[in-house]
C-alpha cells in the first residue's frame, strides 16, 4: 500500500508557525496536530497582550479555546491534551522586533530546534497606516531571514497573498509580480530591488510624523499609504507591502528553500475541521453582511468578472504540503498559489445569484445574519455607473438631512447612514468585487501530484472539488451564521428591534 510522502517528510520534524492568534494560522494548526501524528513538535511565536502577558497564557486563553479545536476534542480530548502538554511549544515573541525580541542564545537555540518555519502573521487591514503595514508585512522578513540564517537547513513558508499582482490583468502565473504602475529595479535573479523605495517610503512616513499627531497622523499615515501603493501599481496599502515582503525574503534568503503561499480570498472551511469553520468577518463577508442588514443593495462590480474564493481548508493543505516539500527536497525558491480561479471558476455574478436565492429562500435558517427576509435584490453596477448614482442621491439625501436637523428631527436618518456604508465598503472592496485578472494554480496542482494520492485524499487542495452552489448557499452562509456570528449579539440587537416595534 502506498504511504504518505508528507507524513514521511514530517515526521520527527519541529515547525514554527506565526500568526496563529489569527483564522488561517489557527486551521493550519489544528490539521497538524489532528492529521500528523508523528511531527516532532509545533512551535507557536505569539506576542503577549494586556490580559495574557506570554505565549502560554494567551494560547490557552485565545487559541485553544477556539471552536477549531472542537472536532479534535470530540474524536480523542486525551491525545489532544497530551499534544499540547508535550509538543506544542510556545515562544512569547514578537514577529516585528530584530530577533523577535528573544536575547540572542534563545533565537539560536529557536533556530536550532525547529525545521521549517511558516510566517501566517500580517495585517490584512487593506487600508493599513503605512508604517504599520511595512513593519508586519514587509520589514518583519527581515527577522525571519535572521532566524534561517542562524539554522542554515531551515524551510521558510511565508503566506502572502494572490493580490501581490496588485493592477495587472489577465492570467497570473505563480511567478515573481512585475509591479502594474511606477517601475523598480529588478535583478537578475528575477525579484525586485527594493531597498531605495523602502528608503523613500520611511522618508515619507518621518516627514508626516513631523507634521501631524494623534488621529490626524493616523488618517494621513493611511492615506500616504494608498497613495504609494497606487503609484506603484497595487489597490491598497496591504497587498502593496506583502509584494514588497516576497521581494525581501527572496532576496535575504537566494539559493534556500524558501516558499512562498499565495492564497486567494479565505473563506470558510469547505470540510475541515468542520464545514463553514471561520472566524471572523472576512473581505466579502463584510459585505455579505452589510446586505443581509439591509445597509448595502448597490455595488461597483463586474458579474462576468471571475471572483477569486478559497475555503481556509484547502489553504492550510496547501501550507502543509509546501513545508513537507521544502524540508524534504532539495532547496530553491517555490511560489505556489492557492485559489479557485483557474481550475473552478465562479464570477462575481453567480456569486451574488447562489447568496441571494438563499438569503430569498432561507433566510430564516440563518437567524444571526438575517434579522427578516431582504427584500432588495443586490446589484452590481460598474463603477462609473456607481460613482454617479451615489454621487446623485447623496447630495439629496443630505440637504433633506440638513433640514430635518434644523426642524430638530434629524437624529438618524438610516437612508443616509446606509449610504455611507455603501460608500466606504466600495472603497475599500470596490477593487476586489470587478476583478479582471484569473490566478492560476498548476504548479500547486503539480505539486499535490508529486506528493501522491494518499496525500491528494489526505490534504485536498484542489478547487475542483468545491461545488459552488452547495458551498456558498449551505456551508459559507451556514458557517458565517454559526461561527462568525455571535448569536448573543444578535439576540440583544433582534430584542431591541422588536422593543421598539412594540413601543
Ligand atoms: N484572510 C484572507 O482572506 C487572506 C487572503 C490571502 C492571504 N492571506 C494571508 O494569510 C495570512 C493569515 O491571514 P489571516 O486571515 O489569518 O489574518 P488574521 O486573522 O488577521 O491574523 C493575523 C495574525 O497576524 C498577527 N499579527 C498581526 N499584526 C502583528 C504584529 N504587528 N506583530 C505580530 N503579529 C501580528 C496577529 O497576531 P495578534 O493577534 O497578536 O495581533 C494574528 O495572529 C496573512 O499572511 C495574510 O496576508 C489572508
Amino acid at each position: 500500500m502506498s504511504s504518505s510522502k508528507v507524513l514521511e517528510q514530517l515526521r520527527g520534524k519541529h515547525v514554527l508557525i506565526t500568526g496563529t492568534t489569527g483564522f488561517l494560522g489557527k486551521v493550519v494548526l489544528e490539521k497538524l496536530i489532528r492529521a500528523v501524528p508523528d511531527i516532532g513538535g509545533v512551535h507557536l511565536l505569539i506576542r503577549g497582550n494586556k490580559q495574557s502577558p506570554d505565549a502560554r497564557s494567551r494560547f490557552l486563553r485565545e487559541i485553544s479555546t477556539s471552536s477549531v479545536f472542537d472536532r479534535l476534542r470530540q474524536e480523542n480530548s486525551e491525545a489532544f491534551e497530551a499534544f499540547l502538554n508535550e509538543r506544542l511549544h510556545c515562544v512569547t515573541g514578537e514577529v516585528t522586533q530584530p530577533g523577535f525580541g528573544l536575547q540572542p542564545e534563545a533565537l539560536q537555540k529557536l533556530a536550532g530546534s525547529i525545521d521549517a518555519v511558516i510566517n501566517s502573521a500580517a495585517s490584512v487591514n487593506f487600508r493599513e497606516e503605512l508604517d504599520k503595514a511595512l513593519s508586519i508585512n514587509t520589514l518583519c522578513l527581515q527577522n525571519v531571514a535572521e532566524l534561517a540564517r542562524l539554522n542554515p537547513s531551515l524551510a521558510v513558508v511565508q503566506v502572502s497573498t494572490c493580490y501581490v499582482n496588485g493592477m495587472n490583468s489577465g492570467q497570473v502565473t505563480e511567478s515573481v509580480i512585475k509591479p502594474a504602475g511606477e517601475d523598480i529595479p529588478r535583478n537578475p535573479s528575477g525579484y525586485y530591488e527594493i531597498e531605495e523605495l523602502i528608503r523613500v517610503l520611511n522618508d515619507s512616513i518621518a516627514d508626516v510624523r513631523s507634521r501631524y499627531t494623534g488621529k490626524m497622523l493616523e488618517r494621513k499615515l493611511v492615506d500616504l499609504g494608498i497613495r504609494e501603493a497606487n503609484r506603484y501599481g497595487w489597490s491598497d496599502t496591504y497587498t502593496f507591502t506583502k509584494w514588497l515582503g516576497e521581494q525581501l525574503l527572496m532576496k535575504a534568503l537566494e539559493g534556500r528553500a524558501i516558499t512562498i503561499v499565495r492564497p486567494s480570498i479565505i473563506e470558510s472551511a469547505l470540510e475541515e475541521p468542520s464545514p463553514g469553520w471561520i472566524e471572523g468577518v472576512k473581505v466579502a463577508d463584510a459585505i455579505i453582511l452589510a446586505y443581509a442588514r439591509e445597509k448595502v443593495t448597490i455595488f461597483p462590480g463586474k458579474r462576468s468578472g471571475i471572483v477569486d474564493v478559497i475555503p481556509v481548508d484547502l489553504v492550510a493543505n496547501a501550507i502543509i504540503l509546501a513545508a513537507a516539500e521544502a524540508i524534504g527536497e532539495p532547496p530553491q525558491p517555490r511560489i505556489y498559489q492557492c485559489c479557485s480561479g483557474s481550475s473552478n471558476p465562479v464570477s462575481v455574478g453567480e456569486f451574488i445569484d447562489h447568496l441571494m436565492a438563499e438569503a430569498k429562500t432561507n433566510y430564516a435558517a440563518y437567524g444571526n445574519l438575517f434579522y427578516r427576509r431582504p427584500v432588495k435584490p443586490f446589484i452590481a453596477v460598474n463603477r462609473v455607473l456607481f460613482d454617479a448614482f451615489v454621487g446623485g442621491v447623496r447630495i439629496p439625501l443630505s440637504l433633506t438631512h440638513r433640514l430635518m436637523g434644523l426642524l430638530g428631527q434629524g437624529r438618524d436618518f438610516k437612508a443616509l447612514r446606509n449610504l455611507d456604508t455603501t460608500r466606504s465598503l466600495a472603497a475599500i472592496f470596490g477593487f476586489y468585487t470587478a476583478p479582471d485578472y484569473i490566478f492560476r494554480n498548476d504548479d500547486l496542482l503539480a505539486l499535490a501530484s508529486r506528493m501522491g494520492e494518499v496525500d491528494k485524499a489526505l490534504f485536498p487542495v484542489d478547487a475542483r472539488l468545491i461545488d459552488w452552489a452547495v458551498y456558498l448557499r449551505k456551508i459559507h452562509l451556514a458557517g458565517l451564521n454559526k461561527y462568525a456570528l455571535s448569536a448573543k449579539k444578535a439576540q440583544g440587537r433582534r430584542g431591541s428591534r422588536d422593543r421598539k416595534k412594540v413601543a
